[in-house]
């Protein structure tokens, strides 16, 4: 005899977009079928019952979330998506500094919205067709996303919609916009470094990207640990830096753009002549690129010993291959944590030895 118990959960606010999530976490793919039925819901939409009884293991996941995705949505902002214009460049950074993640470097605060603020002028700047805002219908701006292309390369350097508006529909327009920036005949393949919000992670999935797990190191350096010896040298060849990026990512840098990087508040740079170089900001490395592992971790002890004694180091997006940066930075006496996911679609370089850039890619 089959047994089918059908338990109607109580409806949650009209707009709630959590109360589909936890459907989600109370219809886990790996939990007994019985559990899983006990959490059956009734379609809202439809007014049809979904009848977990009759399914097992994963799939019961998927057809009661329909593609693991019935959540309620929250109705579309109305709003417009434009290009950014140059008086937009203050209210768009409000978003970002709103939106995305505090860094961990207390003393990174002050110098945030003004360095978000000279990172979005200069990409509208030099990329107007990457460069998007959504806009109110008031005109205010509550959603930014930047795009640059450099030597065939695409790479969303911003992506942040104002946390009041979030779930709306608005990042995935400004993702579309974006991707307008990539022209296929111009652009052989594209960089995103995702935060850890589901909302971006499945936005550039579901956008064709390729996910590449990531780790990231942060600590204060132990100092006894550094390394005699380094034959990385200070330098401030932006041209032979981003010629650098090629070999690396299939695509160099642009020079004015770690020019861009290097004007930061105790940046500085390393490169070993014709193998690879950094750019970092009081020993964090905020891009690097070499031709082996064992240059990478020669310019990132460079960094490392760059920074002021006692600062938190953070080395972010670390991806598969880039073991000889985990072990310099666990020797360093950072401690390791799992990361946002790097994604990347078409035809790239060996992404090693490589320390992306947050807005460089
Ligand atoms: C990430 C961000 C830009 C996405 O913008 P958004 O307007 O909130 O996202 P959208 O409404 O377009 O939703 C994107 C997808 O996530 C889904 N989603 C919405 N809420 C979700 C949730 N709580 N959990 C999982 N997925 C969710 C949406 O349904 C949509 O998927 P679909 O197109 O398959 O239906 C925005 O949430 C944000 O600014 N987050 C903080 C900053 C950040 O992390 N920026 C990204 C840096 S890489």
């Amino acid at each position: 005899m089959v047994v089918v118990v059908i338990v109607v959960v109580a409806q949650g606010r009209r707009h709630d977009l959590t109360t589909g999530v936890r459907a989600a976490h109370g219809a886990h793919a790996v939990r007994p079928p019985r559990a899983v039925t006990r959490g059956a819901l009734v379609d809202r939409r439809t007014g049809g019952l979904v009848l977990g009884a009759a399914l097992v293991r994963a799939r019961v996941r998927l057809l009661l979330l329909r593609d693991g995705h019935g959540r309620d949505r929250i109705e579309h902002a109305v709003l417009e998506v434009r290009p950014l214009l140059p008086d937009d460049v203050p209210a768009a950074a409000a978003v970002a500094e709103a939106a995305l993640p505090d860094p961990l470097a207390d003393d990174d605060a002050p110098w945030r919205l003004d360095w978000l603020r000279r990172r979005i002028g200069h990409l509208r700047a030099t990329d107007p067709g990457g460069a998007w805002v959504a806009a109110g219908e008031d005109g205010e701006v509550v959603g930014v996303a930047l795009a640059l292309v450099r030597d065939r390369i695409w790479g969303l350097s911003l992506m942040a919609v104002h946390p009041a508006l979030h779930a709306r529909g608005i990042g995935t327009r400004l993702l579309r916009a974006a991707l307008g920036h990539w022209d296929p005949d111009e652009v052989k393949g594209g960089i995103i470094l995702s935060s850890t919000d589901p909302r971006a992670m499945r936005m550039y999935a579901r956008a064709g990207f390729d996910l590449r797990p990531t780790v990231s190191l942060g600590g204060i350096v132990d100092r006894t640990a550094i390394p005699s010896g380094l034959r990385a040298r200070p330098t401030d060849d932006v041209e032979a830096m981003a010629a650098l990026g090629r070999p690396v990512r299939g695509g160099a840098y642009g020079p004015d753009d770690l020019a861009m990087l290097l004007s930061r508040p105790r940046a500085g740079a390393f490169a070993i002549e014709g193998r690879g170089f950094a750019v970092h900001v009081d020993g964090r490395p905020v891009v690097l690129c070499a031709d082996t592992g064992g240059v990478g971790a020669d310019i990132l002890w460079s960094c490392l010993a760059a920074g002021r004694p006692g600062v938190t180091i953070n080395v972010d997006y670390l991806t598969a291959g880039q073991d000889w940066a985990v072990r310099a930075c666990l020797e360093a006496g950072l401690q390791i944590t799992p990361d946002g996911p790097v994604f990347t679609r078409g035809e790239l370089g060996p992404l090693r030895a490589w320390i992306p850039s947050g807005s460089l890619l």
